[in-house]
């Protein structure tokens, strides 16, 4: 294919630019003086897969249009071959969802982002979700990389061409999926042939939602108490229905959450719910799961009930002691402090359990209000996750002030040394 002879629909020349990024079926280009790009195949556009992306360049709409980056044009070579297409460029501050699932990955891609910010990226997420099956489409091919979302928690789903799609009377499958976000139901199924529903995709929408939520942990990523072998494979778990997290889990299937995992009671019990009606067995019928308006709904109400420890961390107000104050949890969120605290934290508030023992217990630390701000608004300066209350000295006064105590002992010290030595030497003269 030679790049310099590409044409639009309308037959308009198109300058590539810079490799914006390559997958398995194709490579996208940056299309010059325009907000586009080009996703150019490795393989010639077949008949069908030629149709599917004309349907989808007609039927874009403005909700798909705010958080896909939807086919607009076909990309065809001047012999008239199709080759690709044309979407809306996402831009680079946007990042793949898993940089927001994985602490680490998070504390660099998102430095400054609180939890209400993973529950605002994860309502967006459902939103998203619920405006493609407005539209009558289906993601299909759920996974990590295939989600983008920015410093604002706002979503971009890209590789739209792997949708399933329905159009023109026709509907075109999705051939694709990754075992992870894939439900019970599809497991080991070859995608070609099977008939994508909104349920499924509720299922990788219920795992995107739950690694967001437990920051990084999949929900099918168990510890195996039985006496029998365990399952080798996360398919195998979401073959067998063994959702770790399950309240009936350990009887059911002999299955408990990892030790270290967060404690589950942060989340709303309305929401341990849905993600049993996602996850558990009888979640397969149709219309079983929760959807994604409903998930929407839910993460909103969340979000909005989130309050603010002194330290500047977003926590549920069910929970009544901020679990990201405790030392363990400063992988998750640094501390921050607020500016003129109304409430400052007494000494002994400051002693919260882990986030694994944190909700329901009686500790509670004092909060600072209601709060829906997102993007780690509130509050300025960090402070080493040490649920740094005002008042408290800094590490440098800290430092010199042990460093003071250090030699003052020294001193004392040697000047009682010199006193026995002196006692010794005159007794022995
Ligand atoms: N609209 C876009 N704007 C900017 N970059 C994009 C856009 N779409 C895709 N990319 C970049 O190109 C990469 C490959 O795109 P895409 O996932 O569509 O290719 P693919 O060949 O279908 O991949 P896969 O084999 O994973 O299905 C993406 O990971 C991303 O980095
Ligand atoms: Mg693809
Ligand atoms: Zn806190």
């Amino acid at each position: 294919m030679n790049k310099q002879l590409l044409v639009d629909s309308s037959g308009q020349r198109l300058t590539l630019g810079v490799l914006l990024g390559r997958g398995g079926e194709g490579q996208v280009y940056d299309i010059l003086n325009t907000s586009n790009v080009a996703k150019l195949y490795h393989n010639p556009v077949t008949g069908s897969k030629c149709d599917k992306l004309q349907v989808m360049c007609h039927g874009v709409s403005p909700g798909l249009a705010r958080i896909a980056a939807w086919p607009v044009s076909l990309v065809s070579e001047q012999a008239g071959k199709v080759c690709g297409y044309i979407m809306p460029r996402v831009e680079q501050d946007f990042a793949e969802i898993v940089c927001l699932h994985n602490p680490s990955l998070r504390k660099k891609a998102f430095p400054t982002t609180d939890y209400a910010f993973i529950v605002h990226a994860a309502m967006n997420c459902a939103a998203a979700f619920a405006t493609v099956h407005k539209e009558n489409h289906i993601i299909g091919d759920v996974n990590q990389k295939n989600i983008l979302v920015n410093s604002k928690a706002m979503i971009r789903l890209i590789d739209c061409d792997s949708f399933q799609v329905s159009g023109a009377g026709r509907l075109f499958p999705c051939e694709v999926g990754v075992p992870e976000y894939t439900p019970p139901e599809l497991q080991g199924k070859s995608f070609g042939h099977v008939l994508r529903t909104c349920n499924h995709d509720n299922f990788g929408l219920a795992v995107q939602i739950f690694l967001l939520l437990m920051m990084g942990r999949h929900p099918f990523a168990g510890i195996y108490k039985g006496a029998n072998s365990p399952p080798v494979s996360l398919d195998e778990s979401i073959k067998g229905y063994m959702y770790a997290y399950d309240r009936q889990a350990l009887s059911r299937h002999e299955i408990s959450p990892p030790q270290d995992a967060m404690g589950f009671q942060l989340l709303p019990t309305r929401m341990i719910e849905y993600f049993e009606r996602a996850f558990g067995p009888g979640s397969d019928a149709m219309g079983a799961r929760p959807t994604a308006e409903q998930w929407r709904r839910e993460l909103g109400a969340l979000l909005q009930s989130l309050v603010t420890c002194p330290a500047g961390h977003k926590f549920p107000s069910h929970v009544h002691s901020c679990p990201w104050c405790a030392p363990s949890s400063a992988i998750y969120f640094e501390g921050r402090t607020l500016p003129k605290p109304k409430v400052s934290a007494s000494p002994a508030n400051n002693a919260v359990p882990s986030p694994a023992v944190a909700a329901g217990t009686g500790a509670t630390a004092p909060v600072q209000g209601a709060s829906s701000a997102v993007n780690g608004a509130a509050g300025t300066g960090t402070v080493p996750g040490n649920g740094g209350s005002t008042g408290q000295r800094s590490p440098i006064i800290k430092v010199l002030g042990s460093l003071l105590e250090f030699a003052v002992r020294w001193i004392v010290y040697l000047f009682l040394m010199g006193i026995v030595r002196g006692i010794i030497s005159a007794l022995f003269q």
